[in-house]
């Protein structure tokens, strides 16, 4: 095992991502940010130097455990304080599974604004996939916005008069390129649009995946999306789905993909078609009254030129509304067999509502009436040292009332702004229940991906209405997909399967951040008292910097 260096300076700068020309938050120059691609068992030193001048940062590497190094887990005011405007921050941490992950800002808006990369860890040589492939692709898929992140989050956060939802995605992002005012496709799909002509040197011209005739490829694909729901699809191919999140999935075929932010995929591509001419790449979105047009893009077998397009249309994305379609792309997600099964029984059962209502004059998410506001003291550090008055510490609600009508907006008005923790014995088997129900409006519901730090999930089960006693005989117990990231469906719940076997406080939390960052999330911590090595620059603010000068005082 090695160890591997990387210096990220984060700063903003000019770019035309999707044509138009903006400012993104990208690293060294780039953006996406640098990929890291390493081995299992790796060592990641990664110097973050902050270079955005006027805000806090910190760097999340999402799907990572951080066993043993929960400071580095890059969450502002959970894990650490914001890297300050000037500082360099020495994140350290090894890599304890192959698989296809990213990295993202993990404060405000950054992910919005582009502060993201790849992850890529491979088998140690000589140790062999469970399956083969000739080469190689990996796809970072997100979602680009005109206006400044700063104008987001100041509509977000306002006064209900003033709420200004963030509304639509200007274009979808395939490595950090997309086309805003021409589509490939136009001829197709959008004839009020031009087709987009580009010499290949632009910033924002299509990544082109250039493959050559019958070969397999594994085409790695993540979704860092701040609001949308993906679907991936190539015309005339099939992919058979081989990995999700770091895991390996009992191999299944389809034409396209759903993906949801913060879930990663590893699909095998063959190249057994026509090889005389392209075929579209086309992922859209699935989200309810959003008219951003596809990213599109073409595979291109070598023998032909990368610019001439396909006399066919590229695939067309389902709607939104055909939520059972992708119930079955969920639950086809099992795992390949001699994965871990999860334990047969759960220690303890947290079933979580997530409902939206105007609180204190705010328009907010909270999860059993609590909505996630996290302190100016962060977690790790204030509950290590037993600092009683850097947040709540009472036990957070472990379920919702019992007569809530998920099918309607609520009528329980009672909900608060808080940062309560759930607190887990060290090893205890939890299952948490997600909850979907009735948004502010009347008929309005969403879909929620969910993320939890520091932890790999069972899922159990994707079931259909209001959870109740009984079913738990829907579980899998057999062959349930471990992820980190899953999603919730409309008036639906998911059920997941852990063990809090991870010293250290982690986020669980709604992976669009529009919803995180108006409280859809919660706290889990366990076994704090065992953590050792948090580096003092991950303490330097709030309480925690008060404590740190106290000790300088006495010394
Ligand atoms: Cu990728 Cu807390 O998230
Ligand atoms: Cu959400």
């Amino acid at each position: 095992a090695k160890v591997r260096h990387y210096n990220f300076n984060v700063e903003y700068f000019f770019k035309s991502v999707d044509c138009v020309e903006s400012l993104v938050m990208g690293i060294n120059g780039q953006f996406p940010g640098p990929t890291i691609r390493a081995e299992v068992g790796d060592t990641i030193q990664v110097a973050v130097t902050n270079k955005l001048s006027t805000e806090g940062t910190a760097i999340h590497w999402h799907g990572i455990r951080q066993y043993g190094t929960p400071w580095a887990d890059g969450t502002v005011y959970v894990t650490q304080c914001p890297i300050n405007p000037g500082e360099t921050f020495h994140y350290k941490f090894k890599l304890d599974k192959a698989g296809t992950f990213f990295y993202h800002g993990h404060n405000a808006l950054q992910i919005t604004g582009g502060l993201y990369g790849s992850i890529i860890v491979d088998l140690p040589k000589g140790e062999k996939e469970p399956f083969e492939y000739d080469d190689e692709i990996n796809l970072l898929l997100s979602d680009w916005w005109h206006k400044s992140i700063q104008e987001q989050e100041v509509g977000l956060t306002a006064h209900f008069e003033n709420f200004r939802w963030v509304w639509e995605a200007q274009s979808i992002l395939i490595n950090g390129r997309g086309q805003f005012g021409c589509s490939l496709g136009a001829n197709f799909i959008n004839h009020t649009l031009p087709v987009c002509q580009f010499k290949g040197d632009e910033d924002c011209a299509p990544y082109i995946l250039s493959v050559l005739p019958n070969k397999t490829y594994r085409i790695r694909i993540a979704s860092v999306t701040s609001l949308l729901s993906l679907n991936l699809a190539i015309s005339n191919h099939k992919m058979v789905v081989v990995e999700s999140d770091g895991h390996y999935v009992e191999p299944f075929t389809v034409d396209k993909i759903d993906i949801y932010s913060g879930e990663s995929y590893s699909v095998l591509l063959t190249t057994d078609q026509n090889p005389n001419q392209n075929y579209w790449i086309s992922v859209g979105h699935r989200d309810d009254n959003v008219s951003t047009t596809p990213a599109l893009t073409l595979l291109n077998y070598q023998n032909i030129s990368d610019s001439i397009l396909p006399s066919f249309p590229p695939p067309v994305t389902p709607p939104w509304y055909d939520v059972e379609e992708r119930k079955v792309f969920s639950r086809k997600v099992v795992a390949l067999k001699g994965t871990p099964q999860p334990p047969k029984y759960s220690q303890r059962r947290i079933v979580l509502i997530g409902m939206q209502d105007v609180i204190d004059g705010y328009l907010k998410w909270s999860m059993n009436g609590i909505s996630l506001e996290l302190p100016t003291t962060p977690y790790l550090g204030s509950m290590k040292f037993n600092i009683k008055n850097a947040f709540d510490w009472q036990d957070p609600p472990e379920n919702y009332p019992e007569d809530y009508d998920i099918y309607n907006p609520t009528t329980y008005h009672n909900s608060t702004v808080s940062n309560m923790v759930y607190k887990f014995e060290m090893n205890q088997v939890v299952d948490v229940i997600l909850q979907n129900c009735n948004s502010y409006a009347l008929n309005s519901t969403g879909f929620h991906p969910w993320h939890l730090h520091g932890h790999d999930f069972w899922v159990l089960a994707y079931g259909d209405g209001k959870f109740k006693d009984g079913d738990e005989k829907l579980f899998n117990l057999e062959n349930p997909p471990l992820k980190n990231s899953v999603v919730v469906f409309p008036y639906s719940w998911t059920a997941i399967r852990f063990r809090a076997d991870n010293p250290g406080v982690w986020l669980f939390h709604c992976h669009m951040e529009p919803h995180f960052h108006t409280g859809m999330g919660v706290v889990f911590a366990e076994g704090v008292q065992y953590v050792k090595g948090i580096p003092e620059q991950a303490l330097a603010c709030g309480l925690t910097a008060e404590m740190l000068m106290n000790k300088g005082d006495s010394q």
